[in-house]
Order: C-alpha cells, then sequence, then structure tokens
C-alpha cells in the first residue's frame, strides 16, 4: 500500500550574522552564502522525502516567535543560535516548550573557540549537537533528523 501519510517539516532556524556567512570571517565559518546552504538543505530534504523549511533573523524575539509557530506544525527545529546560543534564556524557553526533537548545530567548534563560546544556554535541552564540520554539519544534523522523526 502506498504512504500517504504527509510530509514531515523540518524547520532550520539561522541566528545572528549568519545572513553574511561567505563574507563573514570566511576563515572561521567558510566561504558558503546562507542561500547556498539552504540551497543545498532542500535539495537533501527532496532525497530524504522531507519538507525543509528556513528562517534567519537578526533579532532574538523574532527567533523566538519563529519557535512558537512552530508548535504544532514541525516535526523537528534545526538551530544555529549564533551569539545567542550563549546568551539566550528566551530561545532557551521557547525550545524547552516543544515535544519535537531539536538539533543544536554550529559551524565553527565552538570548544575550540573563546571561553564565552563553550557554554550554550540550550546544550541540556537538545536531542543532538553538531559543531565543527563547516555548512556540511547542517547536512548532518538533517540527516540524524530524518532517522529521529
Ligand atoms: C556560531 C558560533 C557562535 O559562537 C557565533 O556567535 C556565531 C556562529 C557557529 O556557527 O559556529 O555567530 O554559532
Amino acid at each position: 500500500m502506498q504512504d500517504t501519510s504527509p510530509q514531515k517539516i523540518i524547520l532550520v532556524i539561522h541566528g545572528p550574522n549568519l545572513n553574511m556567512l561567505g563574507k563573514r570571517e570566511p576563515h572561521i565559518y567558510g566561504h558558503q552564502s546562507l542561500e547556498d546552504i539552504d540551497g543545498q538543505l532542500m535539495k537533501l530534504g527532496k532525497k530524504l522525502g522531507i519538507d525543509v523549511e528556513t528562517f534567519q533573523s537578526n533579532h532574538e524575539g523574532e527567533i523566538v516567535d519563529r519557535i512558537q509557530q512552530a508548535m504544532g506544525s514541525c516535526h523537528g527545529i534545526i538551530i544555529n543560535p549564533a551569539a545567542y546560543t550563549h546568551t539566550s534564556v528566551a530561545i532557551r524557553d521557547a525550545l524547552g516548550m516543544l515535544d519535537i526533537p531539536v538539533i543544536e548545530i554550529h559551524l565553527s567548534n565552538i570548544h575550540k573557540r573563546e571561553p564565552f563560546r563553550h557554554q550554550s544556554m540550550i546544550a541540556d535541552i537538545v536531542a543532538a549537537r553538531i559543531a565543527g564540520f563547516g555548512s556540511h554539519g547542517y547536512m548532518l544534523a538533517l540527516e540524524g533528523m530524518a532517522e529521529m522523526i
């Protein structure tokens, strides 16, 4: 029998300054633009049979709003909170309301960098974490999410 269940939806959230990828400290964050990464995620999503939605904001409250909107409509979230990783109780609380898997991802290995980047406000509430693979980390996260949901 054909599987008629609706496609699973995964939301990928990119935090502040990630709209500048490609131009921003490429020795740390690589040469790919956010558009490149989102395009690759969409392509991989198609291959995996998953609908990928992407969202970028430089504003903490907008990220909180988008997480709230995902309640009841998405099956998983992949998030790079960028600098808010290290500071945002509001993003942690919003993610804490969800009963879907959340994967935290960072382009760089935050543990190899300045001490203030070693702390993540969401590390203990996410299902899995990926750091240090550059933009390929997003693909690893999506493949991992496909296994989880
Ligand atoms: C980052 C690491 C953060 O410390 C930094 O503020 C970012 C990007 C990463 O993907 O490596 O903006 O989340």
